[in-house]
């Protein structure tokens, strides 16, 4: 078994940064929130924080970007420590097999979406936190701004307003769900609440830092506990399983990481005991996960044998 030594993430940061530098073909920014899509898909970032909170980085690692449906890992988490297991009551923790958006499986899953990551999940999870909290999305930044220690970050409400003005599909998704009774929220609020979480622009350094309660089994970085160590190992799981959609099998198989990515080009992933990461290159596949982003994480896992298996 190979041994990586802290000291040696800045040289493979260094590397993977060049190896990515060299490779054409980078996918396109997200153009179906139109605030997004003028981002240039050649930037590329990338962060490890140790569980002492020591980062290293390589690139526009200290670069701001859209964390979207990176989001939904934080949130999952804020709920999962209020309510704990009612909540997979209302939502399932099965891979979709479905794009993020997808309406499909809804009605004949009698509006209990499959996972907490597709954008039905993560709308009723939304919803679940804010009937507890009366604010969701601010709870949410809160959360955000102690864990990364970066008290700067926030909404970014032109992102906000932009998904507004084209977010037929998530509210179709949250009126079909209300329907079966699985939404609490008047439904403006609970979009309102949703569209402003996923707004929330922070750095690879941000969100690998705040991500690291996952890979501290559950330990906040005051030290105060989140989650229980089964509920983080949860959490992890369904990471791997449904984080990256309908390319979850291919992730893992790649990967073999935790994963979740999101619109703006970001990508997260935890080595569980280890570290976090976070890559962000706003070039995405047909399946809305970055490019550069999945191929800078495949080859940190091959040159470091930093993996779950
Ligand atoms: O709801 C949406 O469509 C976006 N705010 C978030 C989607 C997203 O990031 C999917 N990730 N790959």
């Amino acid at each position: 078994m190979m041994t990586v030594m802290s000291s040696q993430f800045q040289p493979i940061l260094d590397r993977i940064m060049a190896e990515i530098d060299r490779t054409p073909g980078r996918g396109r920014s997200a153009d179906y929130i139109p605030a997004l899509a003028a981002r240039d898909p050649r930037s590329f970032g990338m962060a490890v924080a140790e569980l002492d909170g020591t980062v290293y980085g390589v690139g526009d690692w200290r670069q701001p970007f859209s964390a979207q449906s990176i989001t939904k890992v934080f949130t999952l988490a804020l709920d999962l420590a209020r309510e704990g297991d009612e909540l997979w009551e209302y939502v399932g923790r099965e891979p979709s097999g479905n794009p993020f958006n997808s309406l499909v499986q809804l009605e004949y899953e009698n509006g209990i979406p499959r996972n907490p990551f597709i954008n039905a999940g993560a709308l009723v999870v939304t919803d679940r936190f804010q009937t507890r909290t009366g604010d969701a999305a601010g709870e949410l930044l809160a959360f955000l701004r102690t864990e990364s220690g970066n008290s700067s970050l926030d909404f970014d409400e032109e992102v906000a307003a932009s998904e507004t003005a084209h977010g037929d599909r998530n509210a179709a998704l949250a009126h079909f769900m209300a329907s079966y009774g699985n939404i609490d929220n008047p439904v403006p609020v609970l979009l309102d609440q949703y569209f402003r979480q996923c707004s929330i622009e922070a750095s690879c350094a941000d969100l690998a830092l705040a991500a690291s309660f996952l890979a501290r089994h559950g330990i906040r970085a005051d030290g105060t506990r989140l989650l229980t160590r089964s509920q983080a190992k949860q959490i992890n799981a369904v990471m791997l399983t449904c984080g990256t959609y309908d390319a979850a099998g291919d992730f893992a198989y790649r990967v073999g990481l935790p994963g979740k990515s999101g619109v703006g080009g970001g990508i997260i992933a935890v080595v569980p005991g280890r570290c976090t990461l976070c890559v962000w290159s706003p070039g995405l596949d047909e399946r809305g996960n970055s490019v550069a982003g999945v191929a800078a994480l495949d080859r940190f896992t091959t040159l470091t044998g930093l993996s779950v298996f």
